[in-house]
């Protein structure tokens, strides 16, 4: 099938590559000319495990093309897929102008009958203004989609080759046939193609994200609980864990949740709600105790300096928002590096730079005060503890990620503050 792919984000180049990859014949469109040129010589702009293969394996083979020319990849494509960013207006609600600018380039471009989905994450009723964009440059009929994606990054190649399930809203048959002809590839195993009306696609993606974003500020705020009466989490969550109705995932207690999705599907969620005057007071307790969850490392690091942390050197492990991705967008390290930095304005002032930036975990340790770690990478699951010992000032490490086990830790002779479970100090 000849397939168009506006956008190529996260999102858009995962959805093209692997469309390619089942043979289809894909043209990826973005306006930003840098990124295009790039791909054409195979440099990602992202980093995302098992992309860079497909990419290049499909390029090669002329099934996987690269374009600034939006129209002219409209115009040879049937199904046109919009996967351009929505982020937060200042409102909270989502930024739909980029989809809408597509819409009208596809109206112009028109040429023959044509499946438009929307691949962006988009409030409810947005196919509908897509479609009224559309309809407005064009007397050719065409059909209307929502199909959200659910992939992860970090694990995107694997979640959109071997999806869950596929959800997708159609005003049609015509268009939904289309929609399983393309997906097919990746629901043999018989993961479900889940056909359904277009405000209801629209709806599932956010009800996913905000359920998942609720399990995780659920999760953060027993780990403090946990704390407090002497409890851990770790033991609390294989307990509950194991019930059948509650399930494994998302009970990982963490530094909060960040990145390009949650918090702002989130916040537009809320925003749907209260334009259409319906209480969705579980969400905005979910976004706040996110907000007090993000600034928890910090607290710990002061209390541990009794109130000081003024004039300390501070060891950041991990920038990105979780393991396996490049992307720092609404990390809640970015969080914890700016309390630090606030705290440290004098500091700053005669040190003359805000953050020095080591490639790798160890450089950054010498001469440190502490340590922070805030991402999950596999490289920090277990490294040297002597050498980390060495270099630090003071054996004390702050753990947003519960990657170790406290009693070890203080037997090493360290302070190791994690969250929800006992503190490991080197009496225990
Ligand atoms: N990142 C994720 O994990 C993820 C997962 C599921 C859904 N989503 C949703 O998918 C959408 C895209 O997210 P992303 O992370 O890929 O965003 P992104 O910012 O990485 O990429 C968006 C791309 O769209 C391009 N673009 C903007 N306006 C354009 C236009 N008029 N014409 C052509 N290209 C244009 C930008 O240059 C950019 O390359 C968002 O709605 C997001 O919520 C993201």
């Amino acid at each position: 099938m000849k397939v168009a792919v506006v956008g190529t984000g996260y999102v858009g180049l995962v959805v093209g590559a692997c469309l390619a990859e089942t043979g289809n014949d894909v043209v990826c469109a973005d306006v930003d000319a840098a990124k295009i040129k790039d791909l054409k010589a195979n440099k990602l702009p992202i980093y995302e495990p098992g992309l860079e293969p497909i990419v290049v394996r499909n390029q090669r083979e002329g099934r996987l093309v690269f374009t600034t020319d939006v129209g002219n990849a409209v115009e040879r494509s049937e199904v046109v897929f919009i996967a351009v960013g929505t982020p937060p207006d200042e409102d909270g609600s989502a930024d739909l102008q980029h989809v809408l600018a597509v819409a009208t380039t596809i109206g112009k471009h028109m040429n023959a009958s044509k499946v438009v989905v929307t691949k962006s994450t988009v409030p409810v009723g947005t196919a509908e203004k897509v479609r009224a964009q559309v309809a407005r440059e064009t007397e050719t009929p065409f059909h209307v989609c929502a199909n959200p994606e659910f992939l992860k990054e970090g694990a995107a190649v694997e979640d959109f080759m071997k999806p869950d399930r596929v959800v997708v809203g159609v005003d049609s048959p015509e268009a939904a046939r289309v929609i399983e002809e393309l997906y097919t590839p990746f629901v043999r195993t018989g993961n479900p193609l889940i056909v359904m009306d277009i405000p209801s696609a629209e709806m599932t993606k956010y009800a996913a994200n905000a359920m998942l974003a609720t399990r995780i500020s659920f999760m953060n705020q027993i780990a403090q609980l946990c704390e407090a009466v002497g409890a851990d989490v770790t033991q609390v969550r294989r307990g509950i864990g194991s019930d059948r109705r509650i399930g494994q995932a998302f009970l990982f207690p963490g530094p909060g949740y960040g990145g390009s999705c949650f918090p702002k599907d989130v916040k537009a969620l809320i925003h749907t709600a209260e334009e259409r005057n319906v209480p969705l007071d579980i969400l905005k307790a979910v976004e706040a105790a996110n907000e007090r969850q993000k600034r928890l490392l910090f607290e710990k690091l002061e209390r541990h300096f009794d109130g000081h942390v003024k004039g300390r050197a501070i060891a950041v492990w991990g920038l990105a928002f979780k393991a396996e991705t490049d992307d720092v967008r609404a990390s809640p390290a970015l969080v914890l590096i700016e309390a630090l930095l606030a705290a440290m304005e004098t500091a700053r002032q005669q040190l003359g730079s805000r953050v020095t930036l080591a490639g790798h975990g160890f450089d950054a340790l010498a001469g440190a005060d502490a340590l922070a770690i805030v991402t999950e990478w596999l490289e920090y699951r277990n490294p040297d503890f002597a050498r980390i010992k060495q270099l630090l000032k003071r054996p004390l490490i702050v753990d947003a990620r519960n990657l170790y086990d406290p009693q070890k830790l203080g037997r090493l002779g360290f302070t190791y503050d994690s969250i929800g479970r006992p503190l490991g100090c080197a009496s225990s």
